[in-house]
């Protein structure tokens, strides 16, 4: 069953049209990737996907739910959770108050969740008592998705993760998010990535100008010449 559908989504900033009738759909325990130029309305589809601009046109739906402008606290309650690109973590709070922060809207005990993302980082476990705003960029990265899974999300969202991070650690980003799908929680994401972002999607999306270009497994664009040309530099 998809999770999230967009299905003929048009909008954008004041006047400014973005998106023209974009579709994508997430089904549960997938991991989709949206790949596309700079400014061709990725993280524009992400905040449209998590409320935070309303449909002009078209339709967001989570299950069965129309949720196109829904207030966050609403969406997150229905179980998806959002990861921005930047600003993403509270940087005078310490690793263990912004985990905190980012459970306040739901009820029950924060404790067995928050050792399942000190499971997940054991360098957050380690690093508990250090404000944010002090650690690395990868570091920073990693308190921004542990806040969402304190969140108990069905669906992440996670825009540009490895952005700005150093190989290695943009390694290490991705095997995360493939842990996170492994524990059964799907991930939309954005990639300026394209190459490793394909090997680790199920399927993905490729917008240009606010609109689909293509879309198919993984595996099928990692071969479509026109990707290769386009992102991959072949
Ligand atoms: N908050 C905003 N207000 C006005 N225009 C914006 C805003 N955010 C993005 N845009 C514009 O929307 C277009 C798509 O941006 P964006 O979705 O950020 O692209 P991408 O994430 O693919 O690089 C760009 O032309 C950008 O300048
Ligand atoms: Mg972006």
């Amino acid at each position: 069953m998809a999770l999230l559908t967009i299905e003929g989504l048009t909008t954008g900033y004041g006047e400014m049209e973005v998106l023209r009738s974009v579709s994508l759909h997430v089904e549960q325990g997938e991991i989709v990737s949206i790949i596309g130029p700079n400014g061709a309305g990725k993280s524009t589809a992400m905040k449209a996907a998590f409320g935070l601009l309303k449909p002009w046109q078209g339709s967001v739906r989570f299950g069965e739910r129309e949720i196109g402008g829904l207030a966050a606290d609403k969406i997150v309650r229905l179980g998806m959770c959002y990861v921005p690109q930047t600003d993403n973590v509270f940087p005078s709070l310490t690793v263990e108050e912004n985990l905190e922060m980012g459970a306040f809207v739901l009820d029950g005990a924060i404790g067995p969740r928050k050792e399942r993302v000190y499971a997940l980082f054991p360098r957050l476990a380690e690093r508990r008592r250090q404000r944010a705003g002090k650690m690395s960029g990868g570091e920073r990265q990693m308190v921004a998705m542990g806040r969402a899974l304190m969140l108990d999300p069905k669906l992440l969202l996670l825009d540009e993760p490895s952005a700005g991070l150093a190989p290695l650690l943009v390694d290490m980003i991705f095997e995360r998010i493939r842990d996170i799908n492994d524990s059964g929680v799907s991930v939309l994401m954005v990639e300026q990535n394209a190459k490793k972002s394909l090997e680790l999607a199920h399927r993905a999306f490729v917008l240009v100008n606010g609109e689909n270009r293509m879309d198919g497994t993984g595996a099928a664009l990692l071969a479509d010449p026109e990707v290769g040309r386009l992102f991959l530099g072949g």
